[in-house]
């Protein structure tokens, strides 16, 4: 297998702090945690994904702000767009799993990008679906790419799970 963690790469990811399901009110999110081991152990870039208006800090208003958005299926605005990826072999992709589906902010950015040629890395924490549907959200969005299989961490152990990153990457 040729050998993905030397190739020049970045981690675009969606986070949120704030009331958390499984851990309580946390100043950094979950998926932020395991995006910054990537960076650490491969030296890739990082691009967090921010929605310009942020979802409720308390969680259950947010579970039903994310909700509405979903069945709406809205592009909400984001801070900041990454207009490009072309500097890039690898992308690796970092969300949080909302209702079995990607957060809508990142719809709003990764339908931006040129997705040719790239090799698509997926990761997600969460509280019991695992990697959800977003594989399959991403062989639609990021067409001409090639979506490897991806790895998905519980909300509550990722403060513990560099090694198993390592392993992945
Ligand atoms: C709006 C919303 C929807 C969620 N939907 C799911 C879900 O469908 N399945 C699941 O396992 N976890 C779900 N969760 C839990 C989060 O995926 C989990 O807590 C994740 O680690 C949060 O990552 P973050 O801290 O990086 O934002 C949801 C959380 C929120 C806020």
């Amino acid at each position: 297998m040729t050998d993905l963690k030397n190739k020049k790469s970045i981690v675009i990811y969606f986070s949120r702090a704030d009331e958390n399901y499984a851990v309580g009110y946390i100043d950094k999110g979950n998926t932020e945690v395991i995006a910054e081991y990537i960076r650490d152990l491969t030296g890739a870039e990082l691009f967090k994904v921010e929605r310009k208006k942020p979802y409720a800090k308390d969680y259950n208003t947010c579970i039903k702000e994310a909700q509405i958005e979903q069945e709406r299926n809205e592009r909400p605005e984001i801070v900041k767009v990454l207009p490009s990826i072309d500097d890039y072999e690898v992308v690796y992709i970092g969300v949080p799993v909302y209702w079995g589906d990607l957060p809508q902010p990142m719809l709003t950015q990764l339908e931006k990008l040129n997705w040719n040629g790239k090799i698509v890395r997926p990761f997600t924490t969460h509280e019991g679906s695992g990697l959800g549907n977003i594989p399959n959200q991403l062989k639609s969005i990021c067409k001409g790419a090639e979506v490897l299989n991806g790895l998905a961490i519980r909300g509550a152990s990722v403060r513990s799970s560099k090694d198993k990153v390592a392993d992945w990457i």
